[in-house]
């Protein structure tokens, strides 16, 4: 049991983790969640619907906990992997659910040049920088704000200091969370900055549609003809190769597991899927559908939405089945996917790759939705 403060809809009251299909309205309440190492207090926040889903997003890295979405027969489960306390996701999370910056996914040996000087980024993976370094966006605590309307929603903003993890320019990134009618979750970043600088925001949550087990027999459609091959460190060799023809055409919905041990260079690289696909996008900063995901079980679709013109789909190879999430259950080797609306990794190393560099007066603005359904 949690004790929740109302900031709008219901007064105080008391919700347990399993959550009424009946809710009556939309609200969002806030619970403190502890302490960081550092001392610093966290909240956890829950978004409601009228349709009785519930998203939980803390400020600590922005993460998305929590989120309650009905199966075909309107019954709630949790379709996202995380730990239940804010000292587990501290101890050492896989990235669950949380924001990602300021650059998500990989630069090359940590260096890259901008307007003539070279900068040095922290190494947190191997010879390379993933996520943003050894302290991304996902381990400090964000400003929060619950939003008023319709639709609730939480304002998250961070001020990255210049030089902070070796990134130059003062950034200030909002990052605005909607739980909206049609059960999705929006989420809208802005930022600016005052010196030149790279950018590459996105989200990591991991789904399992079915709430547990393996993810090998969820469907994908992968809204992309091309994708952008890796060395075996994971950085894109700078080619951008067709799909068609091997395991990574998901542009007929295919099982995630069907091909995941096929011998394939690639695939024995990212150990399974971990790669960035380029998707087919009308123009530039166009709201796209990227990826569509079903399980047969439980009926529950996921569609993934973004004015971001690649995707990372990753299929949590790196899942050992060591670690312990909710309720102190294994998580299980695949048991979650990722598909994160982004830039393709290393942009700043690869000049034919669309720009990640945000300039003084230009605004940066990127749009990812998630959406739940349920196939009949
Ligand atoms: C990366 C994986 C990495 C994971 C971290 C993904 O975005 O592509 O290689 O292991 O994040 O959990």
């Amino acid at each position: 049991m949690h004790r929740w403060l109302s900031i709008f809809g219901l007064s105080m009251s008391i919700v347990s983790s399993q959550i009424a299909a009946s809710a009556a309205d939309s609200s969002i309440s806030q619970q403190a969640w502890g302490k960081t190492q550092s001392g610093i207090s966290v909240d956890l926040y829950s978004l409601k619907n009228a349709n009785g889903v519930e998203a939980r997003i803390s400020n600590y890295g922005g993460t998305l906990t929590h989120w309650f979405a009905p199966d075909r027969n309107g019954k709630l489960g949790d379709v996202v992997l995380g730990f239940d306390t804010l000292a587990e996701y501290e101890a050492g999370s896989p990235y669950f659910g949380c924001l990602v910056g300021r650059f998500g996914n990989r630069i090359a040996k940590g260096k890259f040049v901008l307007d003539g000087t070279t900068y040095q980024l922290p190494l947190n993976d191997g010879p390379n920088t993933l996520h943003g370094g050894t302290q991304g966006f996902d381990k400090v605590v964000w400003t929060a704000k619950p939003v008023p309307g319709a639709e609730p929603a939480l304002e998250l903003t961070y001020v990255s200091k210049d030089g902070e993890m070796g990134y130059p320019g003062n950034l200030t990134v909002k990052a605005v969370y909607t739980l909206t009618k049609d059960n999705a979750l929006r989420l809208d970043y802005t930022a600016t900055t005052d010196k030149p600088t790279i950018l590459n925001l996105t989200q990591h949550a991991y789904f399992n549609l079915a709430g547990k087990g393996t993810i090998n027999d969820h469907v994908l459609y992968l809204n992309a003809d091309r994708m952008t091959p890796v060395d075996a460190t994971l950085i894109p060799t700078g080619e951008l190769t067709p799909v068609k023809g091997t395991p990574f055409d998901f542009t007929t919905p295919t099982k995630i597991g069907a091909r995941v041990e096929a011998k394939d260079a690639q695939l024995g690289y990212g150990k399974g899927y971990d790669h960035n696909f380029v998707v087919n996008q009308a123009k530039p900063g166009e709201l796209t559908l990227q990826a569509r995901v079903t399980e047969a079980t439980t009926g529950r679709m996921l569609e993934v939405l973004s004015t971001e013109p690649a995707v990372q789909f990753y299929g949590g190879n790196f899942l050992t089945g060591k670690l312990k999430g909710k309720g102190g259950e294994l998580i299980p080797h695949r048991s979650g996917f990722c598909l994160e609306p982004q830039h393709y990794p290393d942009s700043p190393n690869q000049a034919s790759f669309p720009s990640t560099v945000l300039r003084p007066g230009q605004v940066y603005k990127n749009t990812i939705i998630f959406r739940l359904g349920v196939t009949k």
